[in-house]
C-alpha cells in the first residue's frame, strides 16, 4: 500500500519519482507580478489606456493580466468541497481538459510511457494521449460498467504513468464505488502510477467524491469542473485536486495566465449562490427520473442504464445510428450515438435538458424510430 500516512518517503516523492526529468528540472516562468502586484504597474507591457469598451457589470481591470494563481477562487472551491482542502491542493485550469493534457505532459515521456483507461470512457484521454504520442492501454469495464480490478492491476507496467478512472463515467453514467477506487490505490502495483479520478459529473451522484483520498494517497488526483452541475461550460473552468507536490508541478507547467479574469469573477460568484445550484441540480435530477421512466416505457427501448450523471444512456432494439441522425436532421434534437463504444451496441446518450427539451427529445425519438424500424 502506498499511503501518505504509511510512507513519508512515497508521500514526498510521488511527483518527484514519477514526473518526467525535464519537468522536474524546469525553472518555471516568473514575472514581476509574482513579487509585486500593486503600485504603478509598468512591468508587463499591458495597455493602461484600457480596452475599446468596458461593460459596466465587469469589475475586473480588463487591461491587466489576470491573477496567475487564482487563490480566492481556490479558497471558494476548498470551502465548497470541504475535506480540509488548501489552495496548495488545487490547480485551476481552462476546463478539466487542460488538467488532463497537463498531467500527460508532466508524467508521460512521449513515445515511451503509457496511460491506462477503462472503456467505455471519456474520449479526450485517448485524443490527448495521441497528441502527446503516449500509448493507451485499455482495461475494459464489465458489461455493467464496473471496474475489473485484477485486470487493471495485471495490466500495470512501469511505463503506465497515469490511470484514468471516470466516476460517474461518461458515457456509462455510473459512479464507481469509492471502495473500488480505494482498492486500486491500496494495491502495491499502483504505487508508481498516478490515479486520475475524473469527477466531472460528481454533483449529480449520491456516491460522494474521492477528494478525501488526496490526503491519504500521494498518487491520486481528482478532476472537477464548473461545466456540468454549475452550468458554466462557457467560461471554461476546471480543477485538479491533489497532493501539493503534483499540483505544484501543474502550476509550473501551465501557461502563466491560463485562467482569464472574467472566468474567475464568474466562478467566484457561482460559489456564492450554492442555494440556486442545489435547486438546479434537484430540478435536473427530477427530470432525469422522468425521462428515464418515459424511455423505459417505450417498446423499442431495450435498456435504460441507471444514471449518476446529467445524462442517460439507453439501448434501442436496432438502427441506433440512423435514429440518432434522423432525430438531429428531421427533429432538430441532437443526441450522441455511442454504439461504437465498448459494451454500448445500439446505444444513444442523451443529456437531460429542460422539461420542454426533454419532451422534444422523447417525441423525436419515437418519430425517428418508427420511421426507420
Ligand atoms: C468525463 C469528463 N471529463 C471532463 C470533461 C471536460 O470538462 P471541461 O469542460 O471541464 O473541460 C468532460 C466533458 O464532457 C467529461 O465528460
Amino acid at each position: 500500500m502506498c499511503t501518505t500516512d504509511n510512507s513519508k518517503q512515497a508521500a514526498s516523492g510521488a511527483a518527484s519519482r514519477l514526473a518526467r526529468k525535464n519537468i522536474l528540472e524546469l525553472a518555471p516562468y516568473r514575472c514581476a507580478r509574482d513579487d509585486y502586484s500593486e503600485g504603478v504597474l509598468l512591468d508587463a507591457n499591458e495597455n493602461a489606456f484600457g480596452p475599446p469598451t468596458r461593460p459596466e457589470h465587469i469589475k475586473d481591470p480588463l487591461e491587466r493580466y489576470p491573477d496567475p494563481y487564482q487563490v480566492p477562487l481556490k479558497q471558494k472551491l476548498a470551502a465548497h468541497r470541504g475535506n480540509e482542502l488548501e489552495s496548495s491542493n488545487i490547480f485551476v485550469g481552462v476546463g478539466s481538459d487542460e488538467a488532463i493534457d497537463l498531467l500527460m505532459r508532466i508524467f508521460c515521456v512521449p513515445g515511451k510511457d503509457k496511460i491506462m483507461q477503462t472503456p467505455p470512457t471519456y474520449g479526450m484521454y485517448k485524443v490527448c494521449a495521441k497528441i502527446n504520442d503516449v500509448e493507451v492501454v485499455n482495461v475494459p469495464l464489465t458489461a455493467d460498467f464496473d471496474l475489473i480490478i485484477p485486470n487493471i492491476l495485471e495490466a500495470i507496467t512501469p511505463e503506465a504513468k497515469l490511470l484514468f478512472l471516470c466516476s460517474p463515467g461518461n458515457p456509462t453514467a455510473k459512479a464507481l464505488p469509492l471502495a473500488d477506487i480505494e482498492a486500486v490505490l491500496q494495491s502495491p502495483q499502483t504505487c508508481d502510477t498516478i490515479v486520475v479520478v475524473d469527477e466531472a459529473y460528481v454533483d449529480f451522484s449520491t456516491q460522494g467524491s474521492a477528494v478525501g483520498l488526496v490526503h491519504r494517497y500521494p498518487n491520486v488526483v481528482v478532476l472537477q469542473t464548473l461545466s456540468k452541475a454549475f452550468g458554466l461550460a462557457a467560461i471554461r473552468c476546471g480543477f485538479c485536486i491533489g497532493p501539493p507536490d503534483i499540483i505544484q508541478l501543474m502550476n509550473n507547467c501551465k501557461a502563466p495566465y491560463n485562467v482569464n479574469a472574467l472566468t474567475s469573477e464568474l466562478a467566484i460568484q457561482a460559489f456564492d449562490h450554492v442555494d440556486v445550484l442545489d435547486t438546479n441540480i434537484a430540478s435536473l435530477l427530477s427530470e432525469r427520473a422522468r425521462v428515464a421512466a418515459s424511455l423505459a416505457e417505450l417498446d423499442f427501448v431495450e435498456k435504460v442504464y441507471p444514471s449518476d450523471a446529467n445524462f442517460l444512456l439507453f439501448r434501442v432494439a436496432s438502427h441506433a445510428q440512423a435514429v440518432y441522425k434522423d432525430m438531429a436532421d428531421q427533429g432538430g434534437v441532437v443526441t450522441r450515438f455511442r454504439g461504437t463504444e465498448m459494451h454500448c451496441d445500439e446505444c444513444i446518450r442523451v443529456t437531460v435538458g429542460t422539461p420542454d427539451e426533454n419532451e422534444a427529445f422523447l417525441k423525436a425519438l419515437q418519430t425517428s424510430y418508427r420511421a426507420l424500424a
